[in-house]
């Protein structure tokens, strides 16, 4: 694996790979990479001859410097982790990404100011940028995104697509704790406790899913059967509980397949989660 940190270095290794016909997979992260990170790396390993994972943490996505400063950064445990199935990890400093004369930015759409975008004002416009920024350096084949943030990859397929962006862009499945919990960076935030209560999240998704299993079709009753779960978590405050079409649209009926979301903090720590419904 070789640790590239400049842009220009790493879009002329692409350039190189293309020209001898290799497909990229590529990766985008911020670091403190877990099992989750991992399954998309793997994926891209078995899909493509070679593979590209970035670790950027990205000022313009956080809405709030607290959080930004709080982001846990391990580059030496990162590194090693995810050492056998890399081919470039690509870790470029901010100045790199954005020096002092960057002006550009990426608007979102409708679907991007709802859910998360409400919540996180000039998330996604960062996000996207960013991402659009990083694909434009390692120009994948393949991009893969965790279903995890089913809005940022609902927001990103849009953009690839509006943009005429030539990558695919590819969901995997969400990897869990053992509990349930969806891995994420922010765990090693939640205290003991936090963590073994904040496994409720799924449990409710969870439940959800067999009420429109039992033939519960409004919206509405799940939404708040979701939230009435919930609100059993000590020290929760919850943002956003939400059944959406698979496109993130909001319905008066449930027919087709769907995705049951949640936005909550639990303490100090802001958890997301979702699962899709499949209605045969
Ligand atoms: P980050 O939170 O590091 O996540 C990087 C990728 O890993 C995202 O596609 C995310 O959905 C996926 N991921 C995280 N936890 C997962 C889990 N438990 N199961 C499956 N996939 C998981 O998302 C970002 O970074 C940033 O917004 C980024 C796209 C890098 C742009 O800055």
């Amino acid at each position: 694996m070789k640790v590239i940190k400049r842009v220009e270095s790493m879009a002329k290794i692409t350039k190189d790979r293309i020209l001898k016909n290799n497909t990229i997979g590529f990766i985008a992260t911020m670091g403190a990479l877990h099992e989750g990170h991992l399954s998309l790396i793997q994926k891209a390993r078995d899909e493509n001859d070679i593979v590209i994972v970035s670790i950027f943490v990205n000022p313009k996505q956080f809405s709030n410097a607290q959080d930004l400063k709080k982001y846990p950064r391990d580059s030496q445990k990162d590194g090693s982790f995810v050492e056998p199935f890399v081919d470039y990890l690509f870790v470029p400093t901010e100045q790199e990404m954005y020096p002092s004369d960057f002006h550009t930015s990426i608007a979102v759409g409708d679907h991007a100011h709802d859910l998360e975008g409400e919540f996180r004002p000039g998330h996604f416009e960062g996000m996207a940028t960013v991402v659009h920024k990083l694909i434009a350096i390692c120009q994948p084949t393949r991009t893969y995104f965790g279903l995890k943030d089913y809005q940022q990859f609902i927001v990103v397929s849009q953009m690839v697509k509006d943009l005429n962006m030539k990558t695919k862009v590819i969901g995997v499945q969400t990897v869990r704790e053992a509990s349930g919990l969806a891995m994420s960076s922010r765990n090693t935030q939640l205290s003991r406790e936090e963590q073994a209560t904040s496994t409720l999240i799924y449990a409710a998704l969870q439940k959800a899913k067999e009420l429109i299993q039992n033939n519960i079709h409004n919206p509405r009753v799940v939404e708040q059967f979701m939230t009435s779960e919930l609100v059993k978590l000590p020290k929760s405050k919850i943002e956003y509980v939400a059944v959406r079409t698979l496109k993130l649209e909001k319905t008066q009926h449930i027919e087709s397949d769907i995705v049951l979301l949640v936005a909550l903090h639990i303490g100090k720590v802001r958890l997301i989660d979702n699962i899709i419904v499949y209605n045969k």
